[in-house]
């Protein structure tokens, strides 16, 4: 009888805590970090993820008519030239061509833009 009771409670401990999970990591989602931002551990990804498809050094000449994303200075060099913002926030520019990225692909989540914006705000450092 005791021992039945203690497995009812071990199990609702368990479920509790498991419950208690689930709204850690919907809270953690909620939180768009644009203070501390690396390159090499925020930006870089992005690219990774969501345009190394068409714009790695392996892919760019067959996928991303030759514009190549791989690694920081191939990155800077377009942000110099005034692409990569306006692609992603898919904001046209009189003048330029702005071919709105990722190509044919739904926009990057607002949080990814963001960081991107709030990096290139601060200089696009190399970090
Ligand atoms: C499915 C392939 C594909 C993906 C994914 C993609 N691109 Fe592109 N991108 C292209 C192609 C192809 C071009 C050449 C222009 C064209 O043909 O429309 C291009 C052009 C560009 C240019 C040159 C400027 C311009 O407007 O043409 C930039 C900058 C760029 N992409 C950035 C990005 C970024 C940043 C991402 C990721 C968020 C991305 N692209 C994802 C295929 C892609």
């Amino acid at each position: 009888m005791n021992y039945l009771l203690i497995k009812i409670l071990v199990i609702a401990f368990v479920i509790y805590s498991l419950q208690a999970c689930v709204y850690q990591r919907e809270s953690e989602v909620v939180v768009c970090d644009t203070l501390s931002l690396s390159y090499q551990q925020n930006i870089q990804p992005i690219f990774v993820n969501n345009c190394y498809i068409c714009h790695s050094a392996a892919n760019n000449v067959s996928q991303g008519n030759s514009i190549n994303l791989e690694g920081y200075t191939n990155v800077k060099s377009q942000l110099d030239q005034g692409y990569i913002i306006p692609n992603i926030k898919h904001i046209t520019v009189p003048g330029k061509q702005i071919d709105f990225m990722p190509l044919n692909l739904p926009m990057l989540p607002a949080c990814d833009i963001a960081q991107i914006q709030a990096w290139y705000n601060a200089g696009a450092p190399n970090n």
